[in-house]
């Protein structure tokens, strides 16, 4: 597999803790869990974790479980003999046998159907499978990665997914963060995602002027990194080559306008203490982002310095 097209960009201390993880069980055969909001790069991290693993040169094979038909599930993942069921006109390999020596991503792991979860645990404690039709146990050699954009504890407490399996897939969890965790990295994913667009679609590169830069950093970016992907190549097009100011943001990265700050916040008659408001503000802001003092500066339209100055002029 080829790296230079899956390259992860970034290097803030977030998303380095996640790889510095990431290589280290690329080195094993363990199963990983990858988590993740959408769009963070939860299949780069999965291809990544393949190409830096001994299984390089072996098959990496990407399973959607949301979209396998319940009625099949089985019989793709694990294989049939002819005639195994009605319609089974060929004998057909799963995707496990094709993945064998490599890498199978389960992609969407919540949507697993619940009947393939027991056979799917026997594979991961055993390695072992039973392809419909057949008596005997096969045997394949595949390191199982899982990713999901939800919590996979809220599946295993409704019921819908094995506990047992849950442990045995968690055993390493990577947590990609949201871009908007990720300190430092928007600045830079602009200047490479822009210039690896431009090369793409053949258009110039656009700029962003500071303050427009100021407003994405506190823009809560739910797509994440697909989102702000998408955001650049629109711009590209739009403005190919132009600066990118306030003005030209879309509105919902716009400043909230002075209108809307009273919409938010109106002084009562009797006046407020501006002070200890403000210290509220900074309270809640930390308590909001379990201390995550970026994010905090962020919830508060701050930058990191400003909030850090006024975290030591109040001594909080
Ligand atoms: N750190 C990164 N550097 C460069 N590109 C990235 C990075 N992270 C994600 N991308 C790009 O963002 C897009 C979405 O990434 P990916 O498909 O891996 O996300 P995902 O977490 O699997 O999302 P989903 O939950 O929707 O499946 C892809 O085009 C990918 O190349
Ligand atoms: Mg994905």
């Amino acid at each position: 597999m080829n790296l230079k097209n899956n390259v992860i960009n970034g290097d803030s201390p977030e998303l380095m803790e996640v790889l510095r993880a990431s290589d280290l069980v690329a080195a094993t055969d363990v199963a990983v869990l990858i988590t993740g909001e959408t769009g963070t790069g939860k299949d780069l991290l999965a291809q990544r974790i393949h190409s830096t693993s001994r299984r390089q040169d072996k098959p990496f094979i990407t399973v959607n479980c949301a979209s396998l038909p319940e009625s099949l599930a089985e019989s793709l993942l694990f294989g049939h003999l002819q005639g195994a069921f009605t319609g089974a006109n060929s004998q057909r390999k799963g995707f496990i046998a094709e993945a064998d020596g490599g890498t199978l991503l389960l992609d969407e792991i919540a949507e697993m159907p619940a009947a393939v979860q027991a056979k799917l645990l026997r594979f991961l404690e055993s390695g072992e499978y039973q392809p419909l039709g057949t008596v005997d146990a096969r045997h394949a050699n595949v390191r199982l990665i899982a990713a999901t954009n939800c919590r996979l504890l809220d599946a295993v407490e409704a019921g819908k997914f094995r506990h047992d399996l849950y442990f045995r897939l968690s055993v390493v969890p990577l947590e990609l963060p949201p871009l908007r965790n990720r300190t430092g990295d928007l600045a830079q994913l602009l200047i490479v995602l822009s210039k690896k667009l431009s090369r793409e679609h053949g258009l110039q590169a656009p700029g962003f002027t500071p303050a427009a830069i100021r407003w994405m950093e506190k823009y809560s970016w739910p797509g994440n990194i697909r989102e702000l992907r998408n955001f650049i190549e629109r711009m590209m097009i739009l403005f190919n080559g132009g600066e990118i100011d306030v003005s030209n943001l879309p509105v919902e990265m716009k400043p909230r306008s002075p209108s809307r700050a009273a919409d938010l916040f109106s002084l009562p008659a009797e006046g407020v203490d501006l002070e200890s408001l403000e210290i509220g503000l900074m309270n809640q802001a930390l308590d909001i982002s379990n201390g995550n003092k970026s994010r905090a500066a962020r919830l508060l339209g701050l930058t990191r310095d400003t909030f850090l100055y006024r975290l030591k002029k109040y001594a909080l």
